[in-house]
């Protein structure tokens, strides 16, 4: 009765699908997981917490961000860039949980990336409304590493786009479990979420966790 939510068959849809050369979501692939990766979430949370970062054009991010791993990424009036010390408490980031690290390596193996081993993994939290506007992941020091995402809450609609900000973007429903991998040709290309719509998930409330794994230096 329930085989349609594992094979791809019935009406859940397929649980891979490509979005070009290098790019991949895998439906569901983190939801065996969740309870696990909600809790470490919290845990890194407790020690870095949630904050909303100033862009360099001095405008206050909607998204809540923290991070965890050896590099964290900002964003202040000086600019974009990772940083090894949490500039709030002024002490290195949170360990990256093994649940985290195990996770993203399999999802980048999934999707043809063997070997991934992210030294950086940035928490997003969506409020209702909260937005990420189109960009390119390009603060990493070399771009051979692919850029893994999942996805916790409430579901969000992604763009992804192409090389140029100009690009048609696809608009990819992510859900609860959902991770996007891209990496090789499709590492640069532009990505963003609209903005997230009010409701409440069962497991995580009335807001959106993202996960994203990156190779940063
Ligand atoms: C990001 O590009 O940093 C976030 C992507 C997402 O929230 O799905
Ligand atoms: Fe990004």
């Amino acid at each position: 009765m329930t085989m349609d939510l594992f094979d791809g068959l019935g009406g859940t849809g397929p649980r891979e699908e490509s979005l070009g050369a290098g790019a991949r979501v895998l439906r569901g692939f983190a939801l065996t997981q969740d309870a696990e990766l909600l809790s470490a979430v919290h845990d890194v949370s407790l020690a870095s917490p949630f904050r909303h970062m100033e862009t360099p054009g001095g405008f206050r991010m909607s998204v809540a961000m923290t991070n965890c791993g050896a590099w964290g990424w900002v964003t202040d009036r000086t600019g974009y860039r990772y940083a090894d010390v949490d500039p709030v408490q002024g002490r290195p980031w949170p360990e990256m949980p093994a649940v985290f690290l195990r996770l993203a390596r399999m999802a980048a193996a999934k999707a043809g990336f063997d070997g991934f081993t992210p030294d950086a993994c940035l928490v997003n939290r969506y409020e209702p409304g909260a937005k990420m506007s189109l960009h390119q992941d390009k603060d990493e020091r070399d771009f051979t590493a692919p850029i893994v995402s999942v996805s916790l809450g409430l579901p969000a609609v992604f763009l992804f786009g192409g090389a140029e900000r100009a690009d048609s973007s696809a608009r990819v429903r992510l859900s609860h479990g959902d991770v996007v991998v891209w990496g090789g040709p499709a590492r640069l290309r532009y990505h963003g979420v609209m903005p997230l719509k009010p409701g409440h998930h069962p497991r995580v409330g009335g807001h959106r966790i993202n996960l994203t794994f990156r190779k940063a230096q």
